[in-house]
């Protein structure tokens, strides 16, 4: 069975538009266990007057989960992250050591607003980098900067972010824009990643459906370098995509 890791999903319940209950979230779980992702990784959001969750009560929720989760088999590993708005708020945090970064503390997903880039986002990308943390940027198809060409991503690469794809983009989910840019940048090689970013336990099916589009596109070795050795390599701190 294929051991994928899913860097971004939203299991943990009733804490930001995720799943709503435990058993959801469990099933959630289960579900994508089942199309192959051996590892997932919560990442409920950070944002400020929507979602202003912080560190200590996400580690309880995810703690109160994983107790839960306890003699599953049919579970996946489990691990927290966070899904970070790129505000002042974020850097404050960030700054401050407050951030949730994926265990082992090597990167941390951020996410954009979805019609602008924020001013100097490179700068601020290149810093964290300096301070050993990776950006690992959430479905960069889906900011409407990248629907028709791909350019102006290449300063954050540069700055050394790891662009991460949302399989459902692929499938239509999110309508033509995205999908569009998500087909492009696949093909042009654009991403170190790809996560499902499932929101409820219907979203398997979807994102079992951007697996196969993903699949026809770039073939089954590239595939599985997205979906398993690659985002194994940003949690251990050992991505090199220069
Ligand atoms: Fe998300």
């Amino acid at each position: 069975m294929s051991d994928f890791v899913d860097l971004h999903s939203h299991y943990l319940p009733g804490i930001d538009d995720g799943v709503r209950t435990l058993e959801e979230g469990l099933e959630l779980c289960r579900r994508l266990r089942g199309l192959g992702f051996g590892t997932v990784m919560a990442t409920p959001h950070i944002r400020t007057a929507m979602f202003d969750n912080r560190r200590p009560g996400l580690e309880a929720a995810h703690a109160a989960f994983r107790q839960s989760a306890q003699g599953k088999p049919e579970l996946p590993r489990l691990g927290l992250g966070a899904e970070h708005f790129f505000d002042d708020v974020f850097w404050g945090l960030f700054e401050r050591g407050e951030a949730v970064p994926y265990p082992g503390g090597k990167a941390i997903l951020v996410e954009l607003p979805r019609e602008r880039l924020p001013v100097g986002l490179a700068r601020f990308f290149f810093q964290m980098r300096l301070k050993g943390v990776r950006p690992v940027l959430a479905h960069p198809e889906r900011y409407r900067p990248f629907f028709r060409r791909s350019e102006a991503i290449d300063p954050l690469i540069d700055a050394g972010v790891l662009p991460l794809l949302d399989l459902m983009s692929l499938t239509g989910k999110y309508g033509r824009g995205p999908r569009k840019a998500a087909e492009r940048m696949v093909d042009e090689g654009v991403y170190y990643a790809a996560c499902s970013d499932a929101h409820r336990p219907a979203d398997a099916a979807t994102v079992q459906e951007g697996i196969r589009a993903l699949r026809r596109r770039v073939g089954d070795s590239e595939a599985e370098e997205l979906l398993a050795a690659n985002p194994r390599r940003i949690l251990a701190g050992e991505a090199d995509f220069e």
